[in-house]
């Protein structure tokens, strides 16, 4: 089997990879480094399986690159290469999302109508939901996201139905909520909240604390990228959540029993882009993936702190 990563340095792109390297698939993967975060991270994610003989990487920006060519005998591509984070996708930014979020998915899906590939899954996210009272969030709810940023993974989910639909490229996409765990990505609250704690720092705390979210753990998530890989549908949209919702109080107090450390916090105000509340409806999910999240908050922000504890200072 081989089988194709975009943003394959990144936080869940990594992951997946190790994944998918266990199961004897061979891997091909895509990442230009985009300066979102600090080059280091992405190398020391890219060093866990770099040297491994059915590992091949490509550095480069997937709108660059001869696509026919990368996609040669493909069974399957998970494409998660983009832009991520709500908050800094306002204004001049929004070249970089439309960018890598929604012409690189066009590119791709064009490609694939010369190819035939199995499975093509799309990294969409619980952000193309917006903010809504109607909860759990559910695939066949409506769709208002308050980010730009939203605003371009929901573009892309769509062009991913339209080649579905138009040219019967076999893809599903999947909703992702607010993933954590070791390698984490540095602008997400966990990972600062972590860091900071280990350097004695303040701690900022949008809004009141009183938002909360559908933690998910990284290897729940991989483990539904590649239940949504091998089911035998396409043209779905799905959520992969973590099962629970928690107050960003009430989650900061779980790390501060998991590290033994006290957090200082330091208000500011609402932050434009961000939602108040997500909470993931799974019956599709379980339904159609047999998706079950195995990782409670718990033990997924141990094994969290304890990474970041072992990067030192
Ligand atoms: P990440 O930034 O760690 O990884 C994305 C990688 O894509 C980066 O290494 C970047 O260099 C690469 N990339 C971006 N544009 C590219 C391009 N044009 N060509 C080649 N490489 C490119 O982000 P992540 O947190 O691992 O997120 C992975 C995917 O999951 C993204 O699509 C994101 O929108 C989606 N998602 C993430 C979360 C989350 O909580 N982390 C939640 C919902 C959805
Ligand atoms: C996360 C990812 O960053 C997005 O890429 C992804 O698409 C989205 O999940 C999703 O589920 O679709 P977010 O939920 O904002 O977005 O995740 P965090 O950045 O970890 O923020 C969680 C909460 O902490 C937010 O309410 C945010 O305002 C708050 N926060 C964040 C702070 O209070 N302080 C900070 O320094 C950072």
């Amino acid at each position: 089997m081989k089988s194709v990563i975009t943003g394959v340095a990144g936080f869940i792109g990594s992951h997946l990879a190790e994944k998918l390297l266990g199961l004897g698939h061979e891997v091909v993967g895509v990442d230009k480094f985009l300066d979102n975060y600090a080059r280091e991270f992405k190398d020391s994610n890219l060093s866990q399986f770099a040297k491994h003989p059915s590992f091949k990487f490509i550095n480069d920006d997937l709108v660059n690159i001869e696509l026919h060519q990368l996609l040669n005998q493909t069974d399957y591509i998970f494409h998660l290469a983009a832009q991520p984070g709500v908050r800094s996708s306002w204004g001049e930014e929004f070249s970089h999302y439309s960018h890598n979020n929604i012409l690189a998915t066009q590119l791709l899906l064009e490609a694939c109508k010369q190819v035939k590939v199995r499975k093509f899954v799309y990294a969409s996210s619980s952000s193309v939901y917006g903010d809504t009272d109607d909860l759990p969030m559910r695939e066949s709810g409506g769709t208002r996201p308050v980010s730009p940023y939203g605003v371009s993974k929901l573009a892309a989910e769509h062009l991913c139905y339209l080649y579905w639909k138009a040219f019967g490229i076999p893809t599903v996409s999947l909703r992702f909520f607010t993933v954590y765990g070791p390698r984490q990505r540095p602008d997400m609250f966990f990972h600062i909240l972590m860091r900071r704690l280990l350097v004695d720092e303040e701690i900022p705390l949008y809004d009141d604390g009183k938002q909360s979210r559908d933690f998910t753990y990284c290897a729940d998530i991989v483990d539904g990228l590649t239940a949504a890989a091998f089911y035998p549908g396409s043209g779905d949209v799905f959520n992969l959540g973590g099962g629970g919702e928690i107050t960003l109080l009430n989650a900061i107090k779980l790390v501060e029993k998991v590290s033994g450390r006290k957090a200082k916090l330091k208000r500011f105000d609402r932050q434009r882009g961000d939602v108040r509340r997500t909470r993931a409806s799974l019956g599709q999910a379980k339904k159609k993936l047999g998706y079950k999240p195995l990782v409670s908050l718990d033990e997924g922000l141990a094994r969290q702190w304890e990474w970041i504890s072992a990067m030192g200072k």
